[in-house]
């Protein structure tokens, strides 16, 4: 399995403090059967804005203490990206902000609660200009889940969705498990990543959470969520997506509709 959204790399965020917590993330992923993890260190300008040489300098060094320790997986250069208005600007200027800097693919990260002014429109200018945006964990926005229908319209535009392995698996509530098996459900989602951020409460952890969406959706389609399509997305290639299918119903329909196994 791939993690397209880890925040392991130390001290250079809200992650892990220290190499030695890092690499121990390395040990519970690469123990869970991921073999590929995209360091995805919080890029949020005036908050967080680590240098490029950074993030590549500790993306090489932890895949090197993991490997002296035994543990043989491969650490990609990314970040998890805020969506400001200055973002095309960045994109251009900082390798790092697209994942394993092919140039192609990036995290696009909202609030928690809500979405900036004509987000819809913003995305879907960088999809026009050769960029895809990918949506983390919408599950978690109070915005889009209540309002499935705009995340539907800009999926069946192009723009991708990544939910987070800890929703599925009920670790952030009921309301956002059931959201995030609506999604699945509806070909709303298109990757599972950990969003990990530590080893003890945001642990670097998929199989469950594929195993819980292969019983929902299917083996292949579940599967295909933490590898075909995000080995695509860290080579920089197309990929072919489910068609999404659009939601019925009132908003929060979802809450009604969806029963837990
Ligand atoms: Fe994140």
């Amino acid at each position: 399995m791939i993690d397209i959204h880890c925040h392991i790399l130390p001290g250079i965020d809200d992650g892990p403090e220290t190499i030695d917590e890092a690499v121990e993330m390395c040990r519970m992923a690469h123990a869970d059967g991921v073999k590929t993890i995209v360091a995805t260190p919080h890029f949020n300008p005036g908050v967080y804005e680590p240098a490029s040489a950074k993030v590549f300098g500790l993306a090489a060094e932890l895949e090197t203490r993991a490997k002296e320790k035994g543990i043989d997986i491969r650490i990609l250069p990314g970040a998890d990206v805020a969506v400001t208005p200055e973002l095309p600007g960045h994109l251009k200027k900082e390798e790092y902000l697209t994942i394993n800097s092919t140039g192609r693919y990036f995290l696009a990260e909202f609030p928690p609660a809500s979405v900036p002014p004509k987000w819809d429109a913003f995305l879907l200018s960088l999809l026009s200009s050769g960029m895809v945006p990918i949506i983390t964990h919408p599950e978690r926005n109070a915005w889009f889940m209540e309002h499935p229908d705009a995340l539907y319209s800009i999926v069946s535009r192009g723009v991708m969705v990544q939910i987070t392995a800890m929703s599925i698996t009920g670790a952030f509530g009921e309301d956002i498990q059931r959201y995030s098996i609506f999604l699945l459900q509806n070909n709303l989602v298109h990757v599972i990543a950990t969003d990990a951020h530590s080893a003890a409460y945001r642990p670097p952890l998929l199989s469950e959470a594929v195993k819980m969406s292969s019983d929902m959706i299917g083996e292949d389609k579940a599967k295909a969520l933490v590898t075909t399509i995000p080995v695509a997305i860290i080579e920089g290639k197309s990929v072919s997506l489910p068609e999404p299918v659009r939601p019925r119903g009132k908003k929060k329909g979802w809450l009604q509709k969806v029963f837990l196994h």
